[in-house]
């Protein structure tokens, strides 16, 4: 067991993440401005863009590692500049106190918007499915301050080497629990009206991951950092698309121009490859859809009886 800082205990995705750690065995304290009252970890309420507040948490707990979630996580959900400023100051806090007190892991979320899907001049991937490599073009003040992250992780591997274990993982448009069950989505539309109106999730190419499968990520990354590359960054997301037709017509549809790249998306594999997850540390999501949603849900779409894609198979 070990003591283990979640900051944004209290989100979708923080939520889950902390409950499948504890259920790991593992001690999890949450930093959030906002509790949820839960018994299943501690809390600590902190605003984590306040730098002396956030060593002082994290000198009160002392953990050995950390998973940062916090941030203002929706795009234009705040001005621009409420949102870069937010996520970077809290990143940059996180990153200084986790090394005050010496923790010897941090894993940080990043986003599959770092790519730029969705700008508003076109945008068009070089090719799919997109991995790690694929090359990065965050055009609004939220996927920018994403990269920004992903360079406070990079430059903190540089000045701290392998004696720290650092991460980036970039999670697909998470789905919690209560979601499958008919709960609004982050985007305010419940799951199945994102499957019955593909222009909801064409934006981001029909991606997604199980809050709870990326808490298994959450695990297997804590496991797994010591006898990976330092500072290595992965796509977290579900073995098939959030839709019910295949990507190689449903791409081209959403982004004209793009039969090519799409032909190798046949069978609903994914758009966003988690090939090395899978790879450097035996992650593979284990929830989908069709599975989650036809448990809660009797009238699920049956256009799918064809199984997910594995994600190997999905990358190119
Ligand atoms: N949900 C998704 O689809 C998705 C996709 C890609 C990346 N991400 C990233 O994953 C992380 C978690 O996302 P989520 O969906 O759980 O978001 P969320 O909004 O549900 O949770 C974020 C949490 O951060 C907390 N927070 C925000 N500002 C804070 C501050 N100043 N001090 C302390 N706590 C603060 C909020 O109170 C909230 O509980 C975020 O970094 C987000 O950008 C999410």
């Amino acid at each position: 067991m070990s003591r283990i800082i979640v900051t944004g205990g209290s989100g979708r995705l923080g939520r889950s993440v902390a409950d499948v750690l504890v259920s790991a065995g593992h001690d999890v304290v949450s930093l959030d401005r906002a509790p949820i009252g839960t018994d299943r970890f501690r809390e600590v309420t902190v605003d984590l863009t306040d730098h002396a507040a956030t060593i002082e948490a994290f000198e009160a707990i002392r953990p050995e590692s950390v998973v940062h979630l916090a941030a203002i996580a929706v795009p234009f959900s705040a001005p621009e500049d409420v949102i870069f400023r937010t996520n970077t100051a809290i990143a940059y806090n996180v990153v200084e106190a986790a090394g005050v007190v010496g923790a010897t892991r941090l894993l940080a979320a990043s986003s599959p918007t770092v790519v730029g899907y969705g700008a508003p001049h076109g945008w068009r991937p070089e090719y799919l499915p997109l991995d790690e490599d694929h090359p990065l073009a965050p055009w609004n003040a939220y996927s920018l301050s994403k990269r920004v992250i992903e360079e406070i992780i990079a430059m903190a591997v540089v000045r701290d080497g392998d004696a720290v274990r650092y991460g980036v993982f970039r999670p697909c448009f998470v789905i919690s629990p209560e979601e499958w069950e008919g709960a609004p989505t982050q985007q305010g539309h419940t799951v199945r009206e994102r499957l019955d109106h593909p222009e909801h999730a064409a934006v981001s190419l029909f991606n997604y991951v199980d809050a709870r499968d990326a808490g298994d990520f959450v695990v297997a990354w804590l496991r797994g950092a010591d006898r990976i590359p330092n500072g290595s960054t992965f796509f977290v997301g579900a073995a098939d698309a959030l839709a019910r037709e295949s990507l190689d017509t449903l791409v081209p549809r959403y982004l004209p121009g793009t039969e090519s790249q799409a032909a190798s998306l046949a069978s609903f594999a994914p758009a966003f490859s988690s090939k090395r997850a899978a790879d450097l540390l035996g992650w593979r999501p284990v929830r989908s859809w069709r599975t989650e949603l036809s448990a809660g849900a009797p009238s699920a779409p049956s256009v799918s009886a064809a199984p997910p894609a594995p994600a190997e198979s999905s990358h190119a």
